[in-house]
């Protein structure tokens, strides 16, 4: 079977990752040394045997644990340069990375820190592995709008290093509708808007995302296979999904792999991408979920061919840049 060695091999772009959640257990424990932090784990064997999720809920509790140890822009750069070279090697051309400033900012860390270290390393990526990475600020939808605006204010001086928001964090209960006069800010702005929806919430909040927040992506999305209408305007205006099948494995999205329905969504027309989401607590980086979503679910080259060009096609890249990948 050629297929795994395919999946690794052939180039492509990564659209739905937050870089917090590249930090490795590793990584975790030798940054708590170097800024001093405590942490509640004795080892890093103890702090992975803690990755065991029911839902999208007890994730982000330990992956917001995880990220206390962020303080220091080489920090920040550190943990986005570790990303970007792994990535490098699985063939990953472009990536469009997610950050979460607020989880920063709310521990005294400075949206400038934040921005500088990841800025770096993506630059520097460019110049080391040819690949090309981007930055998305995400607001934490479990926050107030209020708070989104003031994070969009802090975020302005640095407005040359992100090309878009998103909106992430505990989905239920947290409707795109919360944050509609602040994406109408972001879009005045001229920034890319995405946001995750249809992850564990209702194919309604797919629909507010689109309507409402103006969102060119839905980050998962899998949801909308509930709703015949919006999978027809789904694919009728080619509006990608970044879809992340490990992290819907380990969140109990789906009950198993097997039931995943990446295949549906790409045999329905529709712009769907692999992604890793957060790799280092869900089992894997990109390749990783190629090959097992291929693997569980009977997909074929002629899938694996669709989804490197959906990449493509879903990114914010420049057209220069996607005529050299195609
Ligand atoms: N933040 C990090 N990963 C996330 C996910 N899968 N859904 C919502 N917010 C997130
Ligand atoms: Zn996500």
């Amino acid at each position: 079977d050629r297929l795994p060695a395919l999946l690794a091999a052939m180039p492509k772009a990564e659209l739905h990752m937050h870089i917090e959640g590249s930090l490795e257990p590793e990584m975790i424990f030798a940054l708590a040394a170097r800024n001093g932090v405590a942490l509640p784990y004795a080892s890093v064997d103890e702090l992975r045997r803690a990755y065991a999720f029911s839902d999208l809920q007890s994730f982000l509790d330990i992956y917001y644990q995880g990220a206390s140890v962020l303080l220091k822009e080489e920090d920040f750069y550190d943990m986005a340069q570790a990303y970007l070279s792994r990535v490098a090697a699985e063939n990953i051309v472009h990536a469009e990375i997610f950050f979460d400033p607020q989880t920063h900012t709310a521990r005294g860390v400075s949206m400038e820190t934040v921005i500088r270290g990841l800025s770096r390393a993506c630059a520097d990526a460019r110049a080391r592995h040819g690949i090309s990475a981007a930055l998305i600020l995400c607001f934490l939808r479990h926050l107030s709008e209020e708070e989104a605006f003031e994070t969009l204010e802090a975020a302005l001086p640095f407005r040359e290093h992100f090309i878009g928001v998103g909106l992430d964090s505990s989905e239920v209960g947290h409707p795109p509708s919360k944050f509609a006069r602040v994406f109408a800010r972001c879009r005045e702005l001229g920034l890319h808007i995405v946001a995750h929806a249809g992850e564990e919430g209702p194919p309604d909040y797919i629909w507010q995302a689109l309507d409402l927040l103006g969102a060119e992506r839905i980050d998962h999305g899998v949801q909308a296979v509930h709703d015949a209408a919006l999978m027809a305007r789904l694919a009728a205006e080619r509006v990608p999904l970044t879809v992340c099948p490990l992290s819907n494995q380990k969140l109990r999205v789906f009950p198993d792999l097997a039931n995943h329905n990446l295949k549906s969504l790409l045999d329905a027309g529709l712009c769907a991408t692999v992604n890793s989401d957060d790799p280092a607590y869900f089992g894997g980086y990109v390749n990783d979920n190629f090959r097992a979503v291929f693997a569980a679910t009977g997909m074929t080259a002629r899938h694996a061919w669709q989804l490197a060009l959906n990449s493509f096609e879903a990114s914010f890249a420049p057209a220069a840049d996607q005529a050299r990948w195609r």
